[in-house]
């Protein structure tokens, strides 16, 4: 996917996979990560997800990447906070007490980037990817830290539509975190709350995993 792609759904205001509510196996399943209060969780590919003001709610730091300004100025006007925005090198920040959030490339991070990051969200980052971006993904968060990953991930039939997002089935996911003990949280038949129905997906599950 080029980042053209995504920037003009940003400023066309299409951007249908924004849930508008905390994700379900986010509530469901983040207390697995065990995390301390105050923790810092990094939210790859992070849009203006309402999970991201659900964390903070529940009293972790986070830091997110985008590569659309549009979605960290949506994000925090659309929740009435003050804000400072700055230009760094790599990216842009974005920032409010216990919230940054950079615009700019996911593959330009640098570890210093993330620096006090204790886990890793990500909901509809890899499956935004297509197949050998999705590789290159993994690559580079492991690069950049190790910590744990609670992964939201989708499954339908992959015939029915053109990504993205993109079915990631569990071999892949086992192959891309190769090495790390990885666990099967649970899964949800989400077709009906989906956008994708209205694309002709008729079967979708959403899968949770914890990657350690
Ligand atoms: C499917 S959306 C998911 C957003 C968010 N995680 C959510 O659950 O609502 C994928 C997001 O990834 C962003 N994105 C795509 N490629 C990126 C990259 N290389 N670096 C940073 N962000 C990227 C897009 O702008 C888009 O907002």
């Amino acid at each position: 996917m080029e980042a053209e792609f995504w920037l003009q759904r940003w400023r066309d205001g299409g951007t249908p996979w924004n849930e508008g509510a905390p994700n379900a196996a986010l509530r469901r399943h983040l207390h697995r990560l065990a995390l301390a209060p105050g923790s810092r969780i990094f939210v790859p590919l992070c849009g203006k997800a309402e999970d991201m003001w659900w964390l903070r709610q529940a009293g972790h730091d986070v830091l997110g990447i985008d590569l659309s300004p549009i979605a960290a100025r949506e994000f925090l006007g659309g929740h009435g906070l003050a804000y400072t925005e700055s230009s760094g090198p790599r990216h842009a920040a974005f920032e409010s007490p216990g919230i940054r959030l950079l615009a700019g490339d996911f593959f330009a991070l640098e570890a210093e980037d993330l620096a006090g990051v204790d886990a890793v969200y990500d909901r509809a980052a890899l499956v935004a990817l297509p197949a050998p971006t999705r590789q290159r993904y993994a690559r580079h968060l492991a690069s950049l830290l190790e910590a744990p990953i609670l992964l939201v991930s989708m499954v339908y039939p992959e015939h029915e539509i053109e990504g993205p997002p993109f079915p990631v089935p569990e071999s892949e996911i086992r192959a891309l975190y190769e090495g790390r003990r990885i666990r099967h949280l649970g899964d949800e038949d989400i077709i009906a709350r989906s956008n994708l129905r209205k694309r002709g997906v008729t079967q979708l599950r959403e899968h949770a995993w914890l990657i350690e």
